[in-house]
């Protein structure tokens, strides 16, 4: 495959594809595998893994993997490597690179994220272990005073930082200015939050000559607080999500693969088949989902190789419904054939 950025950037919003997230770092895969009563060992974390990278449906419809750094070093049970696993389905193996969020100096309840500090070196040996992109992800809470313009400006920065060292490193730049779902706010409140951290990426990124073309933007939807009383409808959040990108991202950029954050399956897969569904988008949308793809998997699996079978038609179910979405070809009888 074509080591162009570009090119990268293009097949990883390939049609019917998206990415899954599986970048969960050992703290959180711990409260995932708690969650179905499995300890959360490294074979665990392998195991639980490999059943979703061996599922034939990689194939069809994941372009890529983001991975965590233990996995992206990691062997399968008889020892193929699982980059190689990815691999071979077609899929391109991509790498988490920051170290997290950590409190903002003189910012109360506002974080920026870190891990600038010998990227450089780490981005080149990512490249030499497989990984063809790079993901970094920037947490901006919403409350009374909340987000700061200086918030913004921080974490668009160091994720300016970050792209460009990435494209320097032949990685393709996941940017990913998460603004949280959490809360009392309204509909509204996420769309205004959301376009000061666009903006404010959007200028370090031209400030920092990264070339749009081969970058993929990871976003929030706009949603209705999750504590909010009135929650917007699918065509709502669709509607608003695209006017709040039109203004906001810039042509060039080939593909916007929404983070799922804490929605439902069922709302992630609804409120990206409505986006595709009105069409005239300058962009490729797509999914970069975490928990949506794999809540379901991680359920049937519940860590026993009995499961194995039932957890992959899981994880094949929700590929396919997410898949569709990218067509704007999802529907309520083909969730509920599955
Ligand atoms: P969720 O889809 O679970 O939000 O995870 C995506 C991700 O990679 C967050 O950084």
């Amino acid at each position: 495959m074509s080591e162009r950025l570009e090119d990268i950037a293009q097949a990883m919003v390939a049609p019917n594809k998206g990415i899954l997230a599986a970048d969960e770092s050992t703290g959180t895969m711990k409260k995932r595998l708690d969650s179905i009563g499995v300890e959360c060992t490294g074979d665990n974390r392998r195991d639980y893994r490999e059943m979703m990278f061996r599922t034939p449906v990689m194939a069809e419809h994941i372009s890529g993997v983001i991975l965590f750094d233990e996995t992206i070093r990691q062997s399968a049970a008889d020892g193929t490597p699982m980059v190689d696993i990815i691999k071979a389905a077609g899929t391109i193996p991509g790498i988490k690179v920051d170290t997290g969020a950590h409190a903002l100096a003189g910012a109360a309840g506002e974080k920026v994220t870190e891990g600038l500090d010998g990227l450089r070196d780490r981005l080149n040996e990512y490249y030499t272990l497989g990984a063809r992109f790079a993901k970094w992800r920037a947490v901006i809470a919403i409350g009374d005073t909340i987000p700061s313009q200086y918030c913004q400006n921080a974490n668009a920065h160091a994720l300016a930082r970050y792209a460009a060292l990435c494209q320097e490193a032949g990685l393709v730049p996941i940017v990913e200015p998460e603004v949280l779902m959490d809360g009392p706010h309204s509909l509204d409140d996420h769309f205004a939050a959301t376009t000061l951290a666009l903006q404010a990426l959007y200028a370090q990124l031209a400030e920092q000559r990264v070339v749009l073309e081969g970058t993929i933007l990871k976003p929030n939807m706009t949603l209705s607080g999750t504590e909010c009383a009135t929650q917007a409808g699918v065509e709502e959040v669709a509607a608003r999500t695209v006017e709040c990108l039109k203004a906001n991202v810039p042509e060039a950029v080939p593909g916007i693969c929404f983070l799922s954050g804490g929605q439902s399956d069922i709302d992630a897969t609804a409120h990206l088949n409505a986006m595709n569904a009105l069409g005239g988008l300058p962009w490729r949308l797509s999914y970069s989902y975490g928990r949506a793809l794999q809540a379901a998997p991680l359920k049937a699996w519940g860590g026993r190789a009995e499961n194995v079978a039932a957890a992959q038609a899981a994880f094949t179910h929700r590929a396919r419904m997410n898949g569709a979405a990218t067509a704007g070809a999802w529907s309520d009888e083909m969730e509920n054939a599955g």
